[in-house]
């Protein structure tokens, strides 16, 4: 039998979240997708409407299919967690079931269990302001939508992901180098997932001998960057320093993941993986 992976971050087809499921059903696998409630609507939409079909085409002309969308919002676990101006909004009311422990019990009706889970989402609704400036509020919010949000995915996936399993997020060199203008704790939420990486690959590991890496992915123009604002001074500038200089695509992000969700990377846990032309490399711009 294929491979089955959730991938959770999906509402258009130009993020990694999209490369990713490309890459991965490329490669054979079931995919399913996790979409942000309010971006529910537009993405089925588009989708039905044949909107992302050059986008869907597989090497062989196919178009790749998603098995099932499910509406998501990671920042909440259970429908107790979500607050009553949450529950009434409109974009909100018409969905169900969207929290991250009513998703998986989902899942696990709809298909049992899973073997890859993916986690390409973040959110800092301050990250235009300087970490300096930034509230607590944002601050908690940054790490609640772009941290805890992959803490609680594995944990309620975790007994539905098949033993061998390979679980995946996307980080962001900012964690570790100054990269002004990815504020309001954005920076400080790469850092915690990217530790907390390395513990969930023990954690997993040991419980259920599921491998937990992450990919440190140089700038990609997605709907996400282009609301940060300063994506394409990024874009310019990583093609400038890097070692390699070509723009990068999101399918070398999408392969990447694949590789790692595959037995090829069977001793690789705990690590993150720069696929970036080289940039993090770099001591100095020239
Ligand atoms: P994207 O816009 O394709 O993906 C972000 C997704 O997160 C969107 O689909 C959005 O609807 C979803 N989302 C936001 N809040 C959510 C919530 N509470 N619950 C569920 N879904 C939610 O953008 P992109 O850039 O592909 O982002 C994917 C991942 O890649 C993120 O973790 C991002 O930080 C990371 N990344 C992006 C880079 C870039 O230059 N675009 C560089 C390095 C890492």
């Amino acid at each position: 039998r294929g491979k089955r992976a959730f991938i959770a971050g999906v509402a258009d087809d130009n993020g990694y979240g999209w490369a990713i499921a490309k890459s991965l059903a490329q490669a054979g696998a079931e995919i399913l997708v996790g979409t942000w409630v309010p971006a529910l609507n537009i993405f089925e939409s588009s989708l039905r409407r044949g909107k992302f079909d050059e986008s869907r085409k597989l090497q062989d002309g196919s178009l790749f299919e998603i098995a099932k969308v499910y509406p998501l919002d990671a920042v909440y676990d259970t429908p107790e967690d979500v607050p009553e101006d949450v529950k009434a909004n409109k974009r909100y009311a018409g969905a169900k079931n969207w929290t991250v422990k009513e998703v998986v019990e989902s899942v696990k009706n709809d298909f049992g269990t899973i073997d890859i889970l993916v986690h390409s989402l973040a959110n800092g609704p301050e990250v235009s302001k300087l970490l300096s400036e930034t509230s607590r509020k944002g601050y908690l919010a940054a790490l609640s939508a772009s941290s805890y949000s992959y803490i609680s995915l594995l944990k309620h996936f975790l007994p539905i992901i098949n033993p061998g399993g390979a679980s995946l997020s996307l980080t962001y060199i900012a964690s570790e180098r100054i990269i002004p203008g990815y504020g309001g704790g954005m920076s400080s939420a790469k850092a915690a997932l990217e530790s907390d990486t390395r513990v969930l690959a023990f954690e997993a590991g040991r419980k259920k001998r599921i491998r937990v890496n992450t990919i440190s992915a140089g700038p990609l123009g997605s709907r996400a960057a282009k609301a940060i604002g300063f994506i394409d001074t990024m874009i310019d500038y990583s093609y400038t320093n890097a070692p390699i200089q070509k723009e990068l695509n999101a399918e070398e992000v999408g392969n990447t993941a694949a590789f790692l969700a595959s037995p090829l990377a069977s001793a690789i846990t705990g690590a993150v993986i720069y696929v970036d032309n080289g940039l993090n490399a770099m001591g100095v711009g020239v």
